[in-house]
């Protein structure tokens, strides 16, 4: 920390009295996974189904959260912790705003994610792991990539030419290469209601299909 001679300002609104008005809780929904796994899918959908609830709700999307606030970084080892931290910074005032924070990111390197649990804290950090062979990733190969990973085009690209860590806690495990979308999304929002972070009227309405569950 450069900035020493900086005082902290404590707020008179509240978290609590933010997550009051909203009637419901801030959490970050950290979903991570290979590149083609579904994350940023699986984050609009959740995020629309808890919109139309009158949910307040934001997605931070790798792709473009690279287009400005990360723009000046690239995909070394270094260079995804700072992507990361930064985005664990940002998504830990949304929390503290009351927002339901969803983020789709690699997010690869798992002390960078306990990094982010640790600093949003642990009970406000969910982990969704978006378990998908990286076959099936490269097989659907959305935005080209993988073939030119493959080609040798795109240096320490993640599953080909650099790691990815596969979470040990996760809150969530989704097999996104087989669950279909509908399935993921009610799997979310059933964690959410069981979690407390949206009531049991929200949950009904936010159902990805419109059916409740046990
Ligand atoms: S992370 O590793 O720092 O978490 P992030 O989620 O922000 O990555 O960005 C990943 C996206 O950047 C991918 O979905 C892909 O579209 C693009 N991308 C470009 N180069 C790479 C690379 N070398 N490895 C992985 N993804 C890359």
């Amino acid at each position: 920390m450069k900035s020493t001679n900086t005082v902290w300002h404590n707020a008179t609104v509240t978290r609590e009295r933010r997550e009051g008005q909203n009637d419901h809780k801030g959490v970050a929904l950290w979903f991570t996974g290979l590149s083609g796994s579904g994350k940023s899918t699986l984050a609009h959908t959740v995020e629309e189904a808890l919109h139309q609830k009158g949910c307040r709700t934001y997605v931070f999307d790798g792709d473009n959260v690279r287009h400005g606030l990360c723009a000046d970084l690239g995909f070394s080892t270094e260079d995804r912790s700072e992507n990361i931290r930064r985005i664990g910074e940002m998504v830990r005032l949304f929390v503290d705003a009351g927002v339901i924070a969803l983020t789709a990111f690699i997010s690869p390197f798992r002390k960078d994610r306990q990094g982010v649990r640790q600093r949003v804290t642990s009970d406000d950090f969910i982990e969704v792991y978006c378990r998908c062979p990286l076959e099936i990733c490269e097989q659907r190969d959305v935005k080209g990539l993988y073939k030119r990973a493959r080609a040798g085009e795109i240096p320490e690209f993640t599953g080909i030419s650099s790691p990815y860590e596969e979470p040990q806690n996760a809150e969530l495990i989704l097999d996104t290469g087989t669950t279909s979308l509908t399935d993921c999304v009610d799997q979310v929002l059933r964690l959410l209601g069981e979690r407390g972070v949206i009531n049991s009227g929200q949950l009904r309405a936010a159902s990805g299909t419109g059916k409740t569950r046990g």
